[in-house]
């Protein structure tokens, strides 16, 4: 009896025990049994033969569910069965019309809508890679040179409403022996050929299975263009095997065929293809398709298709926070949010906002090989590390000097690995199983990401340009990017810690703080470019106070320039280059310049003169 009350004691006080020391011990070890299940899946599709990539788990679903919706758009369903034959139209008309081979490589130039996904379902059948361009690019440089990108393009299909984009460059295509299709009927220049009008024509039958058999795990499948802050866009090398990696993001994370998945983010970046809709493929959920992301409609949308999980991406949900109140406001059936880029005060707002929705904030960059995830909703932290996790992928944060910009090395040349609670450059070492692929066509952008003789002379890293803090419990937390850390006075600033320092303030709407080079003194002071919310006023001395309270002087925002809209990327990240190039002189730009004055403890215009004394040094910085 005594014995029998002791062990039923221990039964309960035990878990207790363990949930005291270990709060995340539960949570880890499903998360990890979930992750074994899916890398054993992964390892058997990968000995299938003949083989079996994404196009063919898309198949399968066929196979499965023909009948279930699929895409939905704009009130129009389409099944998987559906989404199947049209894709075998464009890849019947393109057969017949002889412009591509087995191994070439298609352009999708296209918005968000069902023809992106039949397009790219179409040329998987035809065992051809696809480049997926950025629909917002007009000027004809960039279109030609982000074609040049990669290389044996031999098709490019537009969307009809692109079509007077693609005109303008269309003569530069035809040099390069690239055939133009757009998804129009009434096309505006001879050298066009209508898809729609072929699709009529051509019949919806699979075609051979024959095509694809040259296709192997390190063929190129999607090149994927990231839009770093400097320099051009690169295109990423998405291989098969990275693709059917793809698949498991969202079943790891627990979406199943019982999901609706809105995806408002743009199909031809990782969260929209890769995740959301390559997720959706795996899952055998529906997609609610939408052409462009809509603070306002969002979640009326939600509502009429019962939406369960919403993908974010950078400001995504500080947008919908920012919307006016409702009643309704938690009337919804989403229970999943999955995205990056998501900052606590965000985070939290949007939780009582709109009431209990799990958060899964991962990271992951497109050509990057290493990620986490924050499976345990620990608000603010990007990922949980684990001694598994760092077994299998080898990473490690490392000392980074932010005002030389490269990374400490000691006297014998190597890198040095900053201690828990300290922030440091996260790097991952390239493996077999965590490659880094590169650019395409880019070597010189594709070396700047590798890291030599990291912790042993020779050994190559990938370089995240991120700077990262684990902490005590060992969560894993984004600090900064590096060239998003400006030096001044000595001192490291983090511009997203300023920037969410100036959004406290009620008639912020937004803001986007970078460091300025000012001439006669070493490093960047802070500037920072507000957007003013409608219908209120920027108050100068409020500003003043506020930024004087809440930030040490050396993070003070000196200069602050007032923007009517804030340009930001496809994935809603700000621009800052022509910004930071643009500087503080009030003849570069028409939009207001402030100037913090201490003299005046307020903001002043930064008027010609002002800036000739900050030039000549008689004001004092
Ligand atoms: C596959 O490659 C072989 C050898 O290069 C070639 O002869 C054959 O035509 C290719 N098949 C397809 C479908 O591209
Ligand atoms: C493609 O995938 C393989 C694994 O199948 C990987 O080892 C390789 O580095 C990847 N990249 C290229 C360009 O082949």
């Amino acid at each position: 009896m005594f014995v029998q009350s002791l062990l039923l004691a221990g039964f309960i006080i035990c878990p207790l025990i363990l949930r005291l020391f270990f709060p995340y011990l539960w949570t880890d070890f499903h998360y990890h049994t979930v992750l074994l299940r899916i890398l054993l899946k992964f390892a058997s599709r990968r000995r299938r033969r003949p083989l079996f990539l994404a196009l063919d788990r898309f198949l399968e679903q066929v196979e499965t569910r023909p009948n279930k919706p699929f895409i939905i758009f704009e009130n129009k369903s389409y099944t998987f069965k559906d989404v199947d034959r049209e894709s075998n139209r464009i890849a019947n008309a393109l057969r017949t019309a002889s412009v591509l081979r087995p191994g070439d490589t298609a352009v999708l130039f296209m918005l968000n809508e069902p023809a992106f996904i039949f397009s790219w379902l179409a040329l998987a059948k035809l065992g051809c890679a696809c480049a997926l361009l950025n629909s917002s690019i007009r000027a004809r440089s960039l279109i030609t040179s982000l074609i040049r990108c990669c290389s044996g393009v031999k098709l490019l299909i537009a969307s009809a409403a692109l079509q007077g984009a693609v005109e303008e460059v269309s003569e530069d295509l035809q040099k390069e022996g690239v055939k133009i299709f757009i998804m129009a009927e009434d096309l505006k220049s001879s050298c066009m050929k209508s898809l729609s009008r072929a699709m009529q024509e051509s019949s919806d039958t699979a075609v051979p299975q024959m095509l694809r058999a040259n296709v192997s795990f390190t063929s190129p499948a999607v090149y994927i263009y990231t839009s770093g802050t400097t320099g051009l866009p690169k295109a990423a090398v998405i291989n098969e095997t990275r693709l059917l990696a793809a698949l498991a993001v969202l079943a790891s994370n627990g979406v199943t065929d019982r999901d609706v998945i809105y995806v408002t983010l743009p199909l031809y970046h990782t969260a929209g293809f890769l995740i959301g809709f390559l997720g959706s493929v795996e899952t055998g959920s529906t997609i609610v398709l939408r052409r462009k992301f809509s603070a306002s409609q969002f979640w009326d949308e939600c509502r009429s298709h019962k939406v369960t999980v919403i993908q974010y991406i950078g400001e995504v949900l500080r947008y919908l926070c920012n919307t006016p109140q409702r009643e309704n406001d938690k009337v919804h059936s989403v229970r999943l949010a999955i995205g990056n880029g998501l900052r606590a005060d965000v985070w939290r707002e949007f939780l009582n906002r709109f009431g209990k929705i799990e958060v899964r904030e991962f990271y992951a960059s497109t050509e990057g090989n290493v990620g986490f995830v924050n499976y345990a909703g620990k608000i603010g932290a990007i990922g949980r590390v684990s001694f598994l996790h760092k077994k299998l992928f080898p990473y490690a944060l490392i000392k980074y000097d932010t005002e030389r910009d490269e990374p400490v090395r000691d006297s014998t040349g190597l890198c040095i690995e900053v201690p828990k609670g300290q922030t440091g450059l996260l790097v991952s070492k390239i493996t077999e199983i965590a490659p880094f692929v590169g650019y395409a066509q880019n070597k010189q952008q594709t070396e700047k990401k590798r890291l030599r003789s990291v912790f042993k002379s020779g050994d190559v890293y990938f370089n995240s340009g991120d700077l990262m803090k684990i902490d005590n419990e060992n969560f894993i937390y984004f600090q900064d990017r590096v060239g998003d850390t400006f030096r001044w006075k000595g001192e490291n600033v983090a511009t997203t810690e300023v920037s969410d320092i100036i959004s406290m303030l009620d008639f912020v709407e937004e803001a986007n703080v970078y460091g300025v080079q000012v001439p006669g003194h070493e490093g960047r002071i802070g500037m920072a470019a507000v957007k003013i919310r409608g219908g209120m006023e920027f108050d100068r001395c409020k500003m003043f106070n506020h930024v004087c309270s809440f930030l040490p002087a050396y993070a003070h925002p000196r200069f602050i320039r007032i923007q009517n809209s804030m340009e930001v990327t496809g994935t809603f990240k700000q621009l800052k280059l022509k910004l930071v190039q643009d500087g503080f002189d009030p003849t570069v730009t028409s939009e207001s310049l402030y100037f913090l004055c201490e003299r005046e403890r307020m903001f002043v215009s930064l008027t010609s003169s002002i800036y000739e004394q900050i030039l000549s040094g008689s004001i004092k910085l």
